[in-house]
């Protein structure tokens, strides 16, 4: 085990189907949801790899093959990617144990629906420095109530952990901000293929054996992409520069990224933050009102007009419609003269799309 040196291994677990983001996530696991035309999981890969860490493990178990098969071995994004299927949910510290035979030294895990500009280099001279087994990096959050509290003394070791507080029971504002620095023994207080989470298992049975458990708060960027409403922010705050990502560089209020063959026809008029996917096409007097991403092979019919909206690939919207804080899903069209506003609208299986609220509570 590797008591010094920089941090190289990761496990990502990318669980369940999200069930707050469907009908979206039907098809693509919630960590494949393009996020400016990327995959999710790629920004978390080149995030990771930007502090160092080449040797990732993603833990997976919905929709396996739909993750392999667009990231293979990792090469593509300057990375080795190792998979641990599960056969059935495992849950968040069962997910890890299976991929135990990935980790050798100090690690990180990182739940793969979290966006965050944490600095991991920190956060490990951190762990390293406490004497740590177990590192919770921690935000602040306005209403902890449906999050994991995490409580710790002047030193910041954890002494309680809260699931999802009652008004009358929050103490903290301080949450479980899903990533963890961890040393590879502590995977032996986790059985062997049997569902163990971190959150209500391995943590409170790390305090209750006196285990060195610490809280790392920090005070960047977080968001759970948990829902249409936070995927849709999350795409905007990129787009706006909020917080940079590694994928395209760049982004800011004015700003018009454009792939390959893209055509806008000179008589419309686009407003930046705006990504336009490769070989999309603008017709005649459409409007594009960034923060916008536009996914490939999608089509604007003349007069459309589009605010605050995230379209999938070979998405195609009819002349003289209206789309405002829209996810539009692949391949759906939007009829002429429609007018669609907070909604999240899917290829339904007649092939009709089907429209659902952008705010879920
Ligand atoms: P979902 O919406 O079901 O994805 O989970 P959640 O957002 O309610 O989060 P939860 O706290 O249950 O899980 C934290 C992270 O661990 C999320 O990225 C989950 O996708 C992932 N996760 C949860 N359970 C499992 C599991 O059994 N196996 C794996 N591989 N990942 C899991």
């Amino acid at each position: 085990m590797l008591e010094s040196g920089a941090l190289s291994e990761a496990v990502i677990l990318v669980g369940g189907q999200g069930t707050r983001l469907k009908p979206l996530t039907c098809y693509l696991p919630k960590p494949m949801l393009p996020v400016l035309n990327h995959p999710f999981l790629e920004h978390t890969i080149t995030y990771l790899k930007g502090y160092g860490v080449g040797d990732i493990t993603l833990a997976l178990n919905y929709l396996p093959e739909a993750i392999q098969g667009c990231l293979g071995d990792g090469s593509r994004l300057g990375v080795s990617l190792n998979y641990a299927v599960e056969a059935s949910p495992l849950g968040t510290a069962g997910a890890v144990k299976n991929a135990e035979r990935y980790l050798d030294s100090t690690f990180a895990v990182l739940n793969g629906d979290i966006f965050t500009d944490l600095d991991i280099t920190d956060m490990l001279a951190f762990h390293r420095r406490k004497g740590a087994k177990v590192t919770i990096a921690l935000t602040r959050v306005d209403n902890p109530s449906a999050f994991g509290v995490v409580e710790t003394d002047s030193d910041g070791r954890v002494e309680r952990f809260t699931e999802k507080p009652g008004p009358e029971r929050i103490t903290s504002n301080w949450i479980n901000a899903g990533t963890y620095i961890i040393e590879p023994e502590v995977l032996g207080y986790v059985p062997e293929n049997s569902h163990y989470m971190f959150e209500r298992g391995l943590f409170p049975l790390l305090l209750e054996l006196n285990e060195p458990v610490y809280g790392y708060p920090f005070s960047g960027y977080w968001l759970d992409m948990g829902t249409p409403e936070k995927y849709l922010c999350l795409n905007c705050d990129l787009l706006l520069n909020k917080v940079s990502n590694h994928l395209i560089p760049g982004l800011g209020r004015e700003s018009i990224s454009c792939g390959e063959d893209v055509i806008i026809h000179p008589s419309a008029r686009v407003t930046g933050p705006v990504v336009i996917g490769s070989r999309s096409q603008i017709g005649r007097r459409a409007s594009i009102t960034g923060p916008i991403v536009i996914g490939a092979d999608c089509y604007l019919g003349e007069d459309a007009g589009i605010e605050e909206a995230i379209l999938w690939d070979g998405v195609s919207i009819g002349a003289g419609a209206r789309l405002k804080q829209c996810i539009v899903g692949t391949s759906c069209r939007i009829a002429g003269g429609e007018q669609v506003v907070d909604c999240v609208v899917t290829q339904g299986d007649s092939g009709l799309p089907n429209r659902g609220r952008l705010r879920v509570d």
